[in-house]
């Protein structure tokens, strides 16, 4: 080993010093370790789920909303029943869950926001796939400015049903009172803000504080009071009807913008195809299985829809109501069919509490991705990410919130802006981030870190798990997703 001495150049020492054994132990020790305090101390910072429950709740919590209760039952009352519910499933295994799986690995192993996450994961920093996360920025946006709508009549529900307000057996009645609500520009907007009001202050309080400690206490509320109405609802006379409704397919009602919609569906229910769930996933804790969690999640799920369809179809066919009645089947036709049964004032009070509870956990995932956003990118607080994310909200929410009163008569390719909103993000801005991510996943970020990420690093003994995924991601997910998009937006020739 050459001696240090006084002839030799600084940089002559420091490879000297650098030879050593021992001090190049330690000085890599040292390197480590201060690594790891790094590493601990962004996750200080940014919070994370606390549990592995805790992050399946949450991520649960996210996937179960209005999608269940509103979107599913009158999107399936109006494509037909069992057959949009087989194409429906289908689209969520082949491409939601896919989808889903992509974006929860990304997310955990980046450990940053939606945007931050494809800067840190792409292969390199000339290929733009931070796109994929500013588009569902974008469709944060779009979706909470009608969701929040919704969940405002929800709101505006419980206490008009409270109060007695709304029922009426008669759907004249009932949808007069709707017409009422949504076309009184005051009304609309006070409830819209009050909701936004709610769920920033959930916010506020952190991830773990506040999005996992709500999402763990609304579960299972809902959980509770679905199987309370359903009880009800299949003990009806003349419940059979909506039973066959649900799962007797008639596959001749199937066209290809039901099957577009059967997929914008699968997605929203996912949370997939916009960074909701890379946000989540990047507060997963690293030991939870990405592939058996997301599977949990996507059958509970499903499994929550099926029970708002038991709640809702065996009434609405029971008292004769029409399935088909769109967006306002929850606010005109369900409030007159329970007003036609026994304790049917009891039961629309509880319906609507738990159709709120699921909008709850919805909503904080949607708002969490611009705040993460804003949190990590500009440095901002927490707080004031939050604030500054639900004035935004409520400004274009606004525009959804007046769509039918001040602004009915703004139209954009033949729909208001509630409606447009919905169109484009379900339809085009979902499933184009869908698209992207599983190409991005597929084909450029390398079969060997997927199967790293999937697999804990090898703990888990997946292989066969992930080498189907692998082939869903590549050539599945990605094919069918393209032809079902150009063809439901009416750009194939056939
Ligand atoms: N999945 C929720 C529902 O079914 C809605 C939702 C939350 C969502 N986060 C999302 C939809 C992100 C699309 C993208 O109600």
């Amino acid at each position: 080993m050459p001696r240090i001495s006084r002839d030799n150049s600084p940089t002559e020492i420091r490879e000297i010093l650098f030879k050593n054994p021992i001090i190049e132990r330690n000085i890599k020790v040292q390197m480590e370790s201060s690594m790891e305090t790094n590493k601990l101390k962004t996750a200080a910072l940014r919070g994370s789920f606390a549990t592995g429950l805790g992050a399946l709740v949450a991520t649960l919590g996210s996937a179960v909303g209005l999608g269940n209760i509103w979107k599913f039952p009158y999107l399936t009352g109006a494509n037909g029943g069992a057959a949009f519910i087989i194409i429906y499933t289908l689209s969520t295994l082949l491409v939601g869950l896919p989808v889903m799986i992509a974006e929860i690995m990304m997310g955990r192993k980046a450990r940053a926001n939606a945007i931050g996450t494809m800067q840190k994961l792409s292969p390199s920093k000339k290929q733009p796939w931070w796109i994929i996360g500013a588009m569902g920025a974008l469709a944060a946006f779009m979706i909470m400015a009608f969701y929040s709508e919704v969940a405002g009549w929800v709101l505006a529900y419980i206490f008009k049903s409270l109060s007695g307000q709304i029922l009426s057996t008669s759907p004249e009645v009932t949808s007069q009172a709707f017409v009422n609500l949504v076309s009184d520009p005051w009304q609309s907007l006070f409830w819209q803000w009050l909701v936004l009001a709610v769920v920033c202050l959930i916010l506020v309080q952190g991830v773990s504080k506040g999005i996992e400690a709500t999402t763990k206490r609304l579960i299972p509320l809902l959980f509770i009071l679905l199987v309370i109405v359903d009880i009800r609802s299949l003990t009806l006379p003349g419940a059979g009807e909506g039973l066959r409704f649900l799962f007797t397919p008639d596959f001749s009602k199937i066209t290809a913008v039901a099957v577009l919609t059967a997929l914008g569906l699968a997605f929203f229910k996912l949370s997939a195809g916009m960074g909701t769930m890379v946000t989540y996933g990047s507060y997963w804790p690293d030991d939870q299985n990405i592939p058996l969690n997301t599977v949990r999640i996507m059958f509970s799920d499903l499994f929550v829809s099926i029970l708002a369809g038991l709640a809702i179809f065996p009434a609405v066919f029971a008292f004769g109501f029409e399935a088909a009645a769109g967006p306002s089947l929850l606010f005109i036709t369900i409030p007159a069919v329970f007003a036609s049964m026994p304790f049917g004032n009891i039961v629309m009070v509880l319906f609507f509490i738990l159709a709120a509870v699921a909008a709850t956990g919805a909503m904080i995932s949607l708002v969490e991705v611009p705040i993460a956003f804003l949190n990590e990118q500009f440095k901002l607080s927490r707080a004031k990410s939050a604030v500054l994310t639900t004035i935004l909200i409520a400004l274009v929410g606004s525009t959804a919130a007046l769509s039918n009163s001040s602004l009915a008569d703004f139209q954009l390719f033949g729909m208001n802006m509630f409606d447009l909103y919905d169109f484009v993000s379900s339809n085009i801005l979902l499933p184009l981030g869908g698209l992207l991510v599983v190409i991005f996943v597929g084909w450029f970020w390398g079969d060997r870190k997927v199967k790293a990420a999937l697999s804990n690093e090898g703990t888990l003994k997946n292989q066969a798990i992930i080498a189907a995924y692998t082939v869903i991601v590549k050539f599945i997910s990605p094919v069918l997703l393209l032809v079902v998009m150009l063809r439901g937006l009416n750009l194939l020739p056939f």
